[in-house]
């Protein structure tokens, strides 16, 4: 049974339906996502639809929320009914009467009655604010209920002329957090930090890549999170420098670095934490010389991070670092302007070293909503922004590399809260420097 405070979510429905009027009323029609077959009669553990959810803060599957805006507005959940035999069988449902009291929508109905009654909704109604594209089986029920409605015209029916994309309305506001929502964001971090300190414990040589994916996942469900917000990425030695490397299945090597890319959803909510460690507790020369470079490039990064400066601005910072310190350790050669550069085929400067972008917002989603950049400008960050911070450097072997950075792959990843002014890591109790990393796998 929900037990959450449903007045957030039906605020966020009441500023969606502010932005209907201003764009001319109509209906707003946001499904939850479809239940996916594993084989035959399993499932994939479900996840409901992000966008949904934020609307609606109902996390069943097979429902819809829809918002009419013309003179008044009114909000309506429609929902899988009451079901003794299947709640028997896959638990409880709230049906539509206990859903419409229990997340505060004005009506409820049987997700049986959708298709019939869709048509008289969208009847008269200027737009509709449905998202095309993400699902097409919810797609083609849309246009079957537009094309019965324009087939209704002889009898006075008008169908709406214009689909507006819904989604994009909801990004600007998902992307500024409430507090309920930072307090969310803030436990979901905690866990994960837990997650890794935990792992840290764990990590020696001899084991496995898949023991140490054991032990975070251990954390995450014991501390209350649902589901990992992403697949864990565990990965000892060279198996660093593959980005997505997911198969986590290797012995851990002495002498190696590891690097675990893993974070929790905690009611719907994503964090995401890297950290990269010795497996024997201690840092070699080497590694120590381009784990304090990456270091070094995250801190100028999250210098950068704060109200009012333009999103790609901690990513430039950090490439700047990155640059240098690729020249000054031997990576690279020729000047801090070549080092700078993508260079046509992307070769030559730091790209080949450090492939990926520095961040992005984090929130419902671990990749989340919104825009980062409208025409030729980056959105400026603002508070209630959460955004990763993230560098790092992968090395793989080559003749004009030097031999004793083969093979190293780092990243340092923290979630940061954007502030009134600057930008607040909530994922600071992850030990990070190298005396914090070697102190903790001590203990
Ligand atoms: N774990 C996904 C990312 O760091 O973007
Ligand atoms: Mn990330
Ligand atoms: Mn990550």
């Amino acid at each position: 049974m929900n037990t959450l405070d449903p007045s957030p979510f039906a605020a966020r429905r009441a500023r969606l339906a502010e932005s209907m009027r201003a764009a001319g009323g109509g209906i707003a029609v946001i499904p939850t996502a479809p239940e996916r077959a594993r084989n035959r009669d399993t499932h994939y553990p479900y996840r409901h639809d992000s966008y949904a959810y934020y609307v609606s803060g109902f996390t069943e599957p097979e429902a819809v929320t829809v918002i009419c805006c013309d003179d008044t507005v009114r909000s309506m959940l429609f929902c899988r009914p009451k079901h003794e035999e299947r709640e028997i069988w896959d638990g409880f449902r709230h049906g539509p009467d206990a859903a419409r009291v229990a997340f505060a929508f004005d009506e409820a109905h049987s997700i049986e009655e959708f298709d019939a009654l869709l048509p008289k909704l969208l009847a008269g109604a200027p737009n509709v604010f449905y998202s095309v594209g993400f699902d097409e089986a919810f797609d083609a029920r849309v246009t079957r209920a537009l094309n019965a409605v324009r087939n209704m015209a002889r009898s006075g029916l008008s169908a709406p002329t214009a689909i507006r994309d819904v989604r994009a309305m909801l990004d600007p506001m998902r992307l500024v957090k409430d507090a309920g929502e930072i307090a969310i964001m803030r436990r979901a971090a905690a866990i994960s930090t837990a997650a890794h300190k935990r792992a840290m414990h764990a990590a020696r040589p001899g084991r496995n890549e898949y023991e140490i994916e054991a032990e975070i996942l251990h954390e995450f469900r014991a501390g209350g999170s649902e589901y990992p917000a992403y697949t864990s990425i565990v990965a000892g030695g060279a198996n660093a420098c593959v980005l997505h490397y997911v198969s986590n299945n290797a012995p851990l090597k002495d002498g190696d670095l590891l690097l675990i890319d893993a974070g929790c959803e905690l009611q719907s909510y994503a964090s995401d934490i890297t950290r990269t460690f010795p497996v024997n507790g201690r840092f070699s020369g080497a590694q120590r010389d381009l784990y304090q470079l990456v270091l070094a490039a995250q801190d100028a990064a999250v210098a950068a991070t704060r109200p009012g400066t333009a999103y790609n601005l901690p990513h430039e910072a950090a490439v700047k670092v990155l640059a240098q310190g690729m020249l000054d350790l031997g990576l690279l050669t020729g000047t801090l302007d070549a080092a700078l550069e993508l260079g046509d085929k992307r070769e030559g400067g730091y790209f080949r070293f450090y492939m990926h972008r520095t961040g992005h917002w984090l929130g419902l989603d671990v990749h989340d909503a919104g825009e980062y950049k409208r025409g030729e400008q980056w959105l400026p960050l603002a508070a209630g922004n959460v955004v990763t911070v993230e560098p790092g450097i992968y090395v793989r072997p080559a003749a004009d590399v030097p031999e004793h950075f083969w093979n190293i792959g780092i990243r340092i990843e923290d979630d940061a809260l954007v502030t009134e002014n600057g930008c607040e890591l909530i994922t600071a109790a992850c030990p990070k420097t190298i005396a914090d990393i070697e102190a903790w796998m001590r203990a």
